[in-house]
C-alpha cells in the first residue's frame, strides 16, 4: 500500500468511501510507513478531521465522508505519515487533568513526566501556599498541573526558550491557572528563592544518542528540549542556592542517570534522597530535600 494508492483513494471525485474504509486504508497506509501505533492513530485523527469522537466512529462505520471531510482527513493522515509526532498533528494533549496545546514549540508532555509532578505535589503536600519553580517548563505542563492540583501553590516557570515560553504563555491563558513565566537560562544559575519546591524534566539526552532516537523524535522535537550537556547537574547545583531550608528538589532524569544523580544529590548534603520508578519500571525521578 502506498501514500499514494490511499491519497488516490481520498481524492475528490472518485465516489463515496466509508468512515470504516476510510480507517482500514489509512491505518494500512500508516502502518506502511511505520507508526507504532497506526490504527489508534487512524481513528483519533479521523476523529479530528469530522469533529467525533473517537468512539462515536465506531456506531458510523457506514456513514460516507464528505468530500471537505475526506480532504481533512487526508492531510492529517499525510502529516502523520511523514512520521510528525501525533500530539503535533492533533495540536493538544492531556497532561494529568488538564488538556495542553502543543506544537514544534515544545517538547510534547511525556506519561513519566506525570510521575515527576506527582512526587512534586506529595514533597508540598503539607504546605498552604508553597512557592514552587518549574525549570525548563517547555509547554508549562509541570508548572501547570502543579497549580492545578494544588491550589494555593505560587509556581512560576522558567525557560531559556522563546518559543517555548510563548506555547506556555498560551497554555497559561487557556487553563486559567496562575502560572508565571520567566525568561532565563539555567546554566547561570536559579532566581533567587527561597523555593519550597524546585521542579524539572531538564534535557537529558545524550548528545550521542540523538541520531538513534525514533523519527517523531529525532526529526520534531526541539533539540533543545532534548539534550544539553550538564543540565541535570546545573539544576541540582542551582536549587541547593535558592531552596529554602527543608525545601525539596525532584529532577526526572533518562534511564540509568538516577544512580549518579542520587550521588550528586547526596554530594549537595541533600536528604531523605529517594528514586522513583515511571509506569515502565524503569528508575525516572530523583527527588531529595535541604537540610
Ligand atoms: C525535556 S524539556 C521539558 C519540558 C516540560 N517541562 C515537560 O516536562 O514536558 C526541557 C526544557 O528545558 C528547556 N531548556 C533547555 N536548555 C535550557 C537552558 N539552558 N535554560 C533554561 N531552559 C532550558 C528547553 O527549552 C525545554 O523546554
Amino acid at each position: 500500500m502506498t501514500g499514494d494508492s490511499v491519497g488516490a483513494r481520498f481524492q475528490p471525485g472518485t465516489g463515496t468511501v466509508s468512515i470504516g474504509e476510510v480507517l482500514r486504508l489509512s491505518t494500512e497506509h500508516l502502518a506502511a510507513k511505520g507508526s507504532d501505533t497506526p490504527r489508534l492513530d487512524a481513528e483519533r485523527l479521523l476523529a479530528k478531521a469530522i469533529g467525533l469522537e473517537r468512539i462515536e466512529l465506531y456506531t458510523a462505520f457506514d456513514r460516507p465522508l464528505t468530500q471537505p471531510e475526506l480532504a481533512a482527513a487526508r492531510e492529517l493522515v499525510a502529516r502523520r505519515a511523514r512520521r510528525e509526532p501525533l500530539q503535533y498533528v492533533l495540536g493538544e494533549w492531556g497532561f494529568r487533568h488538564l488538556m495542553l496545546t502543543v506544537d514544534r514549540r515544545a517538547l510534547i508532555p511525556r506519561p513519566e513526566t506525570e510521575i515527576l509532578v506527582e512526587r512534586a505535589l506529595a514533597l508540598v503536600a503539607g504546605l498552604e501556599r508553597p512557592r514552587v519553580l518549574d525549570v525548563g517548563t517547555g509547554s508549562g505542563a509541570i508548572a501547570l498541573a502543579i497549580a492545578d492540583e494544588h491550589p494555593g501553590a505560587v509556581v512560576t516557570g522558567l525557560d531559556s526558550s522563546p518559543e517555548a515560553l510563548a506555547l506556555a504563555a498560551e497554555n497559561v491563558a487557556r487553563t486559567g491557572l496562575p502560572v508565571e513565566l520567566a525568561s532565563r537560562d539555567l546554566f547561570e544559575g536559579l532566581p533567587d528563592g527561597p523555593w519550597d519546591l524546585i521542579v524539572s524534566n531538564p534535557p537529558y539526552v545524550e548528545a550521542a544518542d540523538l541520531p538513534g532516537l525514533q523519527p517523531e523524535v529525532r526529526d520534531w522535537e526541539p533539540h533543545s528540549a532534548l539534550s544539553a550537556d550538564g543540565a541535570v547537574e546545573a539544576v541540582a547545583r542551582g536549587a541547593v542556592a535558592v531552596l529554602a531550608q527543608g525545601g525539596a528538589l525532584a529532577i526526572e532524569v533518562g534511564a540509568g542517570q538516577t544512580g549518579g544523580t542520587a550521588g550528586l544529590f547526596e554530594e549537595l548534603e541533600l536528604s531523605e534522597v529517594r528514586v522513583t520508578r515511571d509506569l515502565s519500571g524503569i528508575e525516572r525521578v530523583v527527588e531529595g530535600r535541604r537540610r
